[in-house]
């Protein structure tokens, strides 16, 4: 085994990821320019890997796997245990056919639609109130759009349940002791709840339509003709439904924006092409995933560093969106960057990189900026508020960022 000088040394760094958070790989590899760094994570030896290289070999399906690379706590929480994060393969690719078909264009302007009519009747609520906490508006809003949009069934009275499961799986994951229990009983009654409806709709007791999440989840057959376990097509609607509340995120902090950079808002009023600019760009500027994990397949060599079968290997996704090397000032918040990019496969990976079909790439990426649009838009054209007193600040050190208070509103009028 040939010499490779880029390592940690010495003990386990699983406290360090912690504490650096978002930091941890870029500190690593950009300081050096490098693509590939060891480091000891989790009692392993793990790569983690940076730059347009590192996330093409990332995504390199002959050299890496998912089985086995994500954390036990998360698949317990966020993500679902045995759902599409952690297939491979043949199976694997029938199933994101089954993700990638819910995304027609006609599904996407509807989502457009169904978001621009929350935002119109959420701000009549607002008018009223004191004040809001955006963070946690967007938490119930989007509570609601997702299921409408997913056809799934939501009493106004359980929407604030619903959505603290939601927010529990979406934020706790990461903790440790009480909250992360809170975490994994918020995903198995969200679970169950799902299984229950996947059940309504095979059974006829509930209407669904074609087209749906809720429908193609429940109707979807494998590649041997079966349709999924309830529980697993339960668990494959979660994925559908959870992030796009988690989209809550990324509208602070575009909120965020347009306070830290007021120029912002009336460019974002005034174009379609700034709108989707500045979707972009709150999407690379601002911290949401940190890492994504795989594992090698195989041993092999690569930019002198000796990979060993069943390696564990990380992706440095915030770095990738801050790395020098691929965006020119990438620490200054810039959308018309994005008037001439090229839509590069493995640059911008906010959520995640590489083919849609063939890689993990995540299906939701139109959806979210369906979503990011309509709320940018809105808040651009049609909404006055002003801002208390309050901490704006997030911290790159706490993995999942948001800024402090959540994005306090008050004085809101609808124009
Ligand atoms: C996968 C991020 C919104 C559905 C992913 C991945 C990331 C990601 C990083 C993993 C990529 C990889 O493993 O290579 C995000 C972020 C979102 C978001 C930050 C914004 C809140 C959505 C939405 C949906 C969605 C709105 C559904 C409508 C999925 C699914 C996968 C996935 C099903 C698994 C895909 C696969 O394993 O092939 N997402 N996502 N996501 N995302 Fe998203």
């Amino acid at each position: 085994m040939s010499y490779f000088p880029a390592k940690d040394k010495g003990p386990d760094r699983s406290l360090g990821i912690l504490k650096d958070g978002y930091n941890f790989a870029r500190k690593r590899l950009q300081k050096q320019h490098l693509d590939v760094y060891e480091t000891k994570l989790l009692g392993e030896r793990a790569a983690l890997l940076g730059g347009e290289k590192g996330a093409e070999l990332f995504y390199d399906n002959d050299k890496m796997k998912r089985g086995g690379a994500m954390p036990a706590f998360i698949l317990k929480t966020l993500f679902g245990e045995n759902g599409i994060q952690t297939m491979d393969g043949n199976p694997f690719e029938h199933r994101k056919r089954l993700f990638l078909s819910l995304m027609t264009p006609e599904a996407l302007d509807r989502l457009f639609q169904i978001t621009a009519e929350y935002w119109e009747r959420a701000s009549e609520f607002w008018e009223k109130k004191r004040k809001v906490v955006l963070y946690n508006e967007m938490l119930t809003l989007l509570m609601k759009i997702s299921c409408e949009w997913a056809g799934v069934p939501l009493k106004d009275k359980e929407v604030k349940k619903r959505a603290d499961d939601f927010a529990l799986m979406i934020d706790g994951f990461g903790s440790i002791g009480p909250k992360h229990l809170q975490s994994r009983k918020a995903r198995q009654r969200s679970e169950q709840w799902f299984e229950n409806l996947i059940l309504d709709v095979r059974e006829g007791k509930l209407e669904a339509q074609e087209g749906t999440a809720i429908f193609e989840m429940a109707m979807h057959r494998d590649l041997n003709g079966n349709h999924l376990d309830a529980r697993m097509a339960a668990i494959e609607l979660l994925n559908i439904v959870r992030p796009t509340v988690a989209v809550s995120k990324f509208i602070t902090f575009g909120a965020l924006a347009m306070e830290e950079f007021p120029e912002e808002k009336e460019k974002v009023a005034a174009s379609e092409d700034y709108l989707y600019y500045f979707a972009q760009e709150v999407r690379r500027f601002y911290p949401f995933v940190p890492y994504l994990p795989a594992r090698t397949k195989k041993e092999f060599a690569w930019q002198g560093y000796n990979f060993s079968e069943g390696q564990l290997v990380l992706i440095d996704v915030y770095g990738n969106n801050h790395d020098p090397r691929i965006w020119e000032e990438p620490e200054t918040f810039n959308p018309e960057r994005f008037r001439n990019w090229n839509g590069g496969l493995f640059d911008l990976i906010p959520q995640g990189g590489g083919d849609y079909e063939k890689n993990h790439r995540c299906p939701g990426e139109w959806s979210t900026l369906e979503i990011l649009k309509a709320s940018f838009q809105y808040m651009a054209r049609h909404l006055d508020y002003k801002l208390p007193k309050q901490d704006l600040s997030y911290s790159l050190n706490k993995m999942p960022a948001l800024p402090k208070d959540g994005f306090i509103m008050k004085s809101i009028k609808k124009k």
